[in-house]
């Protein structure tokens, strides 16, 4: 006999005897069922095991306090190592969590765990702690918050300005590279280690380079170092972080920004309608070259900044092994 079967894709025809009648039509019934079922369980995700972070880990010191997030110098009991465990503040994240509704916005832990890059904090463990707040579990940096010696301006800054920049830009290049925008780069989301390294440390504001993270919408990120079009609610993307790195350089070289800062919407307007102040009005004395690669990532219009990071990096390592060649490396 012929028996016309019904599914979601249309009907088909199959040649089948009539004793199979009743089989088929109890798997028609049962089948969509129990894939509905087996999708809903998939769906939901792999269980998460919470931590209690007192019981797992020895909070020794308390090191840091961002914007977003408590930072302690710990020892995992199970491992013995010292880390860096960053618990982030509950009601913060939610508000933050607000801007993204019907997004998928990763969270920090997925994206800092995503990326291994010399110069970037190594993300050892990322979950939920048994009070629901999200935590990450990181290498420990001894050593001090870029801010420090930017604010210092002393011998090792001096020594090092070009060095530090260039580690910073790679740092950022392989973050656009992995397909994110930083969205708060800073001298504060930078650690240096003892040995004068660099660490980016911070994937708090990160989202994927994607058009819906483009489109215009919210003003997360630092006043002083945020991109006129991030001011203006505009559509966005990578080279919004090569403006806020520019600003880092600028601050590297003169210790002071190129407008004046404040976090008023006032201020801001100010990256958005007078020109930077030039480098060379604070450091009479700059590399020509180099104040002019730096002042082009701090452009208005992104079209005239640096199209990406590898090249405005490209430019200051030239800059570098015209000045301080033993101190260039060739990556
Ligand atoms: N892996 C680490 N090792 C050492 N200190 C760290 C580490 N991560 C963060 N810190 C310290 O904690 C501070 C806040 O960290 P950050 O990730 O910037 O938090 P937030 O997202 O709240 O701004 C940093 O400025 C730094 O002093
Ligand atoms: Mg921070």
């Amino acid at each position: 006999m012929w028996l016309s079967v019904g599914g979601p894709r249309g009907r088909h025809r199959f040649s089948i005897n009539s004793d199979s009648v009743f089989f088929f039509a109890i798997c028609e019934l049962t089948v969509p069922i129990a894939m509905n079922f087996f999708k809903k369980i998939l769906k939901r995700g792999p269980k998460v095991e919470k931590v209690d972070l007192s019981k797992r880990f020895d909070l020794i010191t308390r090191v840091g306090q961002g914007s977003m997030s408590k930072v302690w110098r710990a020892m995992d009991r199970i491992s013995g190592r010292v880390v860096a465990v960053k618990v982030l503040d509950k009601a913060k994240l939610i508000r933050l969590e607000k801007r993204f509704v019907g997004m998928k916005k990763p969270v920090e832990g997925e994206v800092a765990i995503s990326l291994r890059h010399p110069n970037i904090v190594k993300t050892i463990e990322h979950g939920l702690t048994s009070n629901d707040e999200q935590y990450l579990v990181m290498e420990f940096i001894e050593g001090r918050g870029f801010s420090y010696y930017v604010d210092q301006q002393n011998e090792v800054m001096h020594a090092n300005r070009l060095r530090f920049m260039v580690q910073m830009g790679r740092a950022l290049a392989y973050v656009h590279e992995q397909g994110y925008i930083h969205r708060d780069i800073c001298p504060r989301n930078v650690v240096v280690t003892e040995d004068l390294n660099l660490k980016l440390i911070d994937f708090g504001l990160t989202v994927p380079d994607t058009p819906e993270f483009r489109a215009p919408g919210n003003r997360t990120g630092t006043a002083a170092y945020m991109a006129p079009e991030l001011v203006m609610r505009q559509t966005t993307d990578q080279r919004l972080d090569i403006f806020s790195y520019a600003v880092s350089c600028y601050e590297m070289c003169a210790h002071a920004y190129p407008w004046i800062t404040g976090d008023t919407l006032e201020s801001v307007l100010e990256h958005v309608n007078r020109p930077p102040k030039p480098l060379k009005k604070f450091v009479p004395n700059i590399d020509e070259e180099l104040s002019e690669i730096i002042m082009k990532g701090l452009a208005r219009y992104p079209d005239d900044r640096w199209r990406t990071t590898v090249q405005m990096v490209r430019e200051i390592q030239k800059v570098q092994r015209r000045l301080e060649p033993a101190n260039a490396d060739d990556e």
